[in-house]
């Protein structure tokens, strides 16, 4: 850590200005507080503050400078303490606060993996053209009418079986392509794993979770159709499938699709293979993370990258790659909070993760992990999921050079 002062309310005492508006043109700068404490100073300060990320109930908050002796007051007054936050010389030395246990995610956040140019424009275009949403929400309704996706017992597995039979179906005509069950030693549901080898053993991963589950029955047992969470996933990486298999598109570097169990219960199937990468020393250099993609929450954004437990360099690249090939289609930024997908497993490895999601959190499909959560909800069509497909590619072509 480089510097790292506590705001004293000594300081802040002496500090504190007349009472009045703070200048427009303050400098922006970077403390972490207790997340108990967030709700309170963005109600106070508004616009002049902005949450960045949240971990273990710490948060970093960019704030305007002149703002803190105000904040320093305040917080010694409505919560006792004194100071009662860290400021930092910028956003790196606040994440080193946040991620000072681990250095992987640190790494994962902030490092460069990739070469993140925009000019395949030729190869991609054409390929763009050929998504369809009616195949991916024909892949919705067979994955939700499984009563259930759970990872154990008998419809997980055979909604697993009928992923890999039908991705297997799709590039039949590749010699360069691999369908495998990656299985799990603890329960039943196996991850399956599409590789397309490329001239390179560098990896490019795009994602989902293929399981479901009824949040309030649980069990094997309970209807889960997951149609939202997260067929609609699965169903948006099968229809990249599709379009990249059916193309001449031989990559370089090696593309991986996977579709992994046991999400639901705690990114159990995500964790295990990340884990087993990493342990393998396979250069991962893009995961892109697709968990719900078919729900239009809000006509402001379509696409909004999480920050948190992600990489920020590849996030503005998908945002890029959006402005570049999904013309019209408007993105934006917002966080889960937590690690809520299985981009946050390859995240603690130490590798580059995205996950461009289908809404704002606070405008989410309320019903997922219900018995509810059917492709009714999304209108009956795919047309939201097609924007994530059409990303996808542009994402894999050009990552893959
Ligand atoms: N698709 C959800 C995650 C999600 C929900 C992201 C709402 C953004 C908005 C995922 O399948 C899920 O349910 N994750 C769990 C966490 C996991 C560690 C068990 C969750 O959010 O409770
Ligand atoms: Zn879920």
């Amino acid at each position: 850590m480089k510097t790292l002062k506590t705001f004293s309310l000594a300081l802040a005492m002496t500090a504190i200005p007349a009472i009045s508006p703070i200048a427009q043109d303050s400098r922006a700068v970077y403390i972490t507080i207790d997340s108990d404490a967030l709700t309170f100073t963005e109600n106070t300060f508004k616009s002049r503050l902005e949450e960045i990320e949240t971990k273990d109930g710490i948060s970093i908050v960019k704030i305007d400078e002149e703002a803190l002796p105000w904040l320093s007051l305040l917080m010694h007054k409505n919560f006792n303490r004194c100071g009662g936050f860290m400021l930092h010389e910028d956003v790196q030395d606040a994440e080193e606060l946040l991620y000072s246990q681990d250095g992987a995610q640190l790494f994962a956040k902030n490092n460069t993996f990739a070469n993140y140019a925009i000019d395949q424009d030729s190869l991609i275009k054409p390929m763009i053209a050929e998504v369809k949403a009616d195949n991916i929400s024909a892949t919705i309704t067979k994955l939700s009418s499984f009563k259930n996706r759970y990872y154990k017992g008998e419809f997980g597995k055979q909604s697993a079986t009928w992923i890999k039979d039908t991705w297997t179906a799709l590039v039949k005509n590749r010699a360069d392509a691999k369908v495998e069950f990656f299985a799990h030693s603890q329960w039943d549901q196996p991850s399956v794993i599409l590789t397309l080898q490329g001239a390179s053993d560098d990896v490019i991963i795009v994602a989902g979770h293929q399981d479901s589950i009824n949040g309030s029955f649980g069990g094997a047992t309970s209807t889960a159709p997951g149609a939202d969470d997260n067929a609609s996933g699965i169903a948006t990486v099968t229809e990249i499938i599709r379009v990249l298999a059916d193309s001449s598109y031989q990559p370089q570097k090696t593309i991986k699709f996977m579709a992994y169990a046991a999400e639901e219960v705690g990114l159990l199937g995500s964790k295990e293979i990340s884990t087993q990468f990493k342990k393998n020393k396979v250069n991962v250099i893009g995961v892109m993370q697709l968990d719900m993609t078919n729900f239009q929450g809000t006509k402001e954004l379509d696409i909004v990258m999480m920050r948190d437990y992600t990489n920020d360099d590849q996030n503005n690249f998908i945002g890029a790659i959006i402005d570049r090939y999904v013309p019209g289609v408007k993105w934006g930024f917002d966080k889960c909070g937590y690690g809520c997908s299985d981009h946050a497993s390859w995240h603690a490895q130490g590798y580059p993760a995205s996950m461009p999601f289908e809404a704002r959190k606070n405008d989410m499909n309320r019903n997922i992990h219900t018995a509810r959560d059917l492709m009714s909800v999304s209108g009956g069509n795919a047309s939201h999921a097609s924007k994530f497909a059409k990303m996808g590619i542009g994402y894999l072509v050009e990552l893959d050079r």
